[in-house]
């Protein structure tokens, strides 16, 4: 009894010490809403049983503990009515749990058709997420921006290990398996930002494989997208910034629009890096685990070693002077 309040205070601080909270408890759309109301359900009823149970035997030890002068009770063996109702009762809330967990998991699974859909491709790689729009023609990484009151189809795509596609406050998580191209689809009512999290361990940096779900109203997610479609202006103010990212080889693996890539469509496989064409307007960096601000970038080009070790990134020994250069490039890739 003691352990109970004990547990319910030590989660509500565990949430409450979430940024944003991104909590299953927290749902900001149909799908993570069907799986709070079975979590709740099963609470309930698991919390029922509970206090029946925990409840009787109090009762029971308390009712017949042994007092001075007190006859020797009556001795019983067996009582088939109380153990068919220990087994029937038990057999009866398993099977009601079992049929709201069946309809939950056939709801959360069925793509509804009809209404707004967005389609949308998530790449998992060790360590970060790509997200591709494929009738947008747009690719993207560490920010996956969708419109509200959509339902947002995810294809989930992996060629190295297993990841998991997770946003708590959206839809509960599925692998993104090699060799195996799941699917879910979730919609977001309100706008906002959402935290993601890759949730099944991929190796060193699993942990900080992060992204953002960005919902913004449909109008504001038409505007991105044109923007998107664009290549990123190129300011001659930053054109040492462009030729260092040519000379330093940064484009042996990262695509721009304009600069190496004529188009989205046509990104080689070779190019293993995020895309970079829009850098400058993306929420987070470097998989996920930093904001995008000039501070960041130039400490992930100083050393992405120290920021997140064994990631694919290398040190390219840069100067301060050309880290700036390079910064001011990149920021400006809007
Ligand atoms: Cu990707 Cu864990």
């Amino acid at each position: 009894w003691g352990l109970l309040p004990l547990a319910l205070l030590l989660s509500s601080l565990l949430f409450a010490a979430c940024g944003g909270n991104p909590s299953i408890l927290n749902p900001a759309g149909p799908v993570a809403q069907d799986e709070a109301n079975l979590f709740w359900f099963i609470l309930g009823v698991a919390t029922f049983v509970f206090v029946v149970v925990e409840g009787l035997l109090i009762w029971s030890i308390i009712r017949f503990r042994e007092r001075p002068g007190m006859p020797t009770p009556r001795q019983i063996h067996g009582n088939t009515t109380l153990e068919i109702v220990w087994t029937v009762a038990p057999s009866i809330f398993l099977f009601v749990v079992l049929v709201f967990t069946i309809r939950t998991m056939f709801q959360v699974d069925t793509i509804p058709t009809g209404g707004q859909q967005l389609e949308v491709t998530a790449v998992g790689h060790q360590w970060w997420w790509e997200f591709d729009y494929p009738t947008q023609k747009i690719i993207t990484a560490d920010d996956l921006v969708v419109p509200t009151g959509t339902v947002v189809h995810v294809k989930l795509y992996s060629n190295n290990v297993i990841h998991s596609f997770w946003v708590p406050n959206l839809t509960g998580k599925t692998d993104v398996v090699p060799g195996h191209d799941n699917e879910k689809w979730f919609s977001v009512d309100k706008p906002g930002t959402y935290h993601g999290q890759c949730a099944e361990y991929c190796g060193l940096q699993h942990a900080n494989m992060a992204f953002n779900v960005i919902a913004l109203p449909p109008d504001q997610f038409a505007t991105w997208v044109s923007g998107q479609q664009q290549a990123a202006a190129n300011n001659p103010q930053y054109a040492r910034g462009l030729a260092l990212f040519k000379s330093k080889g940064c484009t042996a693996c990262h695509g721009i629009v304009g600069v190496n890539l004529n188009d989205f469509n046509t990104q080689p496989q070779t190019l293993v890096g995020p895309n970079l064409t829009h850098f400058g307007s993306r929420d987070l960096i470097a998989g996920g685990v930093l904001k995008n601000t000039p501070e960041n970038l130039a400490k992930w080009l100083h050393d992405p070693q120290a920021v997140k070790p064994g990631n694919d990134m290398p040190n390219l020994g840069l100067s301060q002077s050309e880290i700036n250069d390079l910064v001011a490039y990149l920021e400006s890739l809007k």
